[in-house]
């Protein structure tokens, strides 16, 4: 059998800023309450980052923690990919900003930006260097701080999200060419621009030239995840070459407790196989997948040989999944 190099995930990180913002804390800003937003999203709590904290600063954190739990230093890192769609400043990259605090070496830096799927597309990136040789220790990073983009006059966003980072690192390791090998294992990425509409930020530099607030639609965007996603979860396992059912964990983006049961459901995983910190996090876009990963390993679920599901969707519309061994 040809050997085969493969990106293996050899630690993860997670960060979260100190303040946490409880419901009954929003329901005196915008009229909601607890029961409202648990009933209907599953969350009771997010982070948000302190005014002097950017998107660079919880993604160093993070990322500190993933090198420590691989055994690598900032010295070792060749590849910094982060995901973001609230970068410290329009230009440079929020990774290369990254890469100074760490005080990595000259490398390759670039941020990704595919909103709440930023990470599963920041992953089949990074691997396109692992897997062929172009990078030994590559740093993936999902690190937001949404808050920042939130109108806290609407009610039917500002109580969704919430900041963090996760992180993970990837290096090269030769594998047999089976699904028994550890690393990435298959891939599906999906966009639709013509769903801009839905699910989007009303400004930027080349239009208004401000920053812009979030808007949602957001029972369209429930409408389309669930039969978005469960499509690309398919093509992801079909990618890996694996049923769907073998998986041990299920490691969904955390938007809302309904869609990641749904999600599960009509892909036929298990309750007790899905990984949920909707609850604590609420929506961290491109950070919440690797931080719900890093919960999951730091608790001890999740470990080393074990099948794992990712999923995302988030505005563009973009949306995709990814299949690992860790
Ligand atoms: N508190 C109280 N009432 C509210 C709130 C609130 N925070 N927000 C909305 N409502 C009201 C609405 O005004 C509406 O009232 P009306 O019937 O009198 O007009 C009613 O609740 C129902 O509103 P819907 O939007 O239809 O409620 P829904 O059950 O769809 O839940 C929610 C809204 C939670 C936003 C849900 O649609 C959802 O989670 N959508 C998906 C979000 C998502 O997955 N985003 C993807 C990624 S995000 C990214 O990429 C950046």
């Amino acid at each position: 059998m040809t050997k085969v190099l493969r990106s293996v995930v050899t630690g993860v990180g997670g960060y979260l800023p100190e303040n946490v913002v409880t419901n009954a804390e929003l329901a005196k800003v915008v009229e909601t309450s607890d029961e409202w937003i648990r009933e209907r999203t599953g969350i009771r709590e997010r982070r948000k980052a302190a005014d002097d904290e950017a998107a660079s600063d919880l993604a160093v954190a993070a990322a500190r923690r993933a090198l420590e739990a691989a055994g690598r230093t900032a010295l070792d890192v060749d590849l910094i990919v982060v995901a973001t769609t609230t970068p410290d400043l329009t230009f440079p990259a929020t990774a290369t900003i990254v890469q100074r605090k760490l005080g990595c070496p000259v490398g390759v830096a670039f941020d990704v930006q595919a909103v709440c799927s930023g990470f599963v597309y920041a992953l089949s990136v990074a691997d396109g260097f692992v897997a062929r040789g172009r990078a030994k220790c590559a740093l993936v990073i999902g690190a937001e701080t949404m808050t920042r983009l939130m109108d806290w006059t609407d009610r039917g966003t500002c109580v969704l999200f919430g900041d963090g980072a996760g992180a993970v690192v990837l290096e090269p390791q030769e594998g047999e060419g089976e699904v028994t090998d550890r690393g990435l294992l298959g891939f599906a990425l999906r966009a639709d621009g013509t769903k801009q509409d839905l699910l989007y930020v009303d400004g930027g530099p080349s239009t208004t030239g401000t920053r812009g607030f979030l808007r949602m639609q957001g029972n369209q965007v429930f409408r389309h995840a669930v039969v978005n996603i469960s499509e690309a979860i398919h093509a992801a396992a079909e990618d890996a070459g694996v049923p769907v059912e073998s998986v041990d964990w299920f490691i969904p983006h955390q938007a809302n407790q309904r869609i990641l049961e749904g999600v599960a459901k009509r892909v036929g995983i298990a309750e007790e196989k899905v990984i949920s910190t909707v609850a604590q996090h609420a929506n961290t876009s491109a950070a919440s997948i690797p931080l719900a990963l890093d919960q999951g390993v730091r608790d001890g679920r999740v470990k080393p040989g074990e099948l794992l599901l990712l999923e995302a969707m988030g505005g563009g519309l973009t949306w995709g999944a990814c299949v690992l061994r860790l």
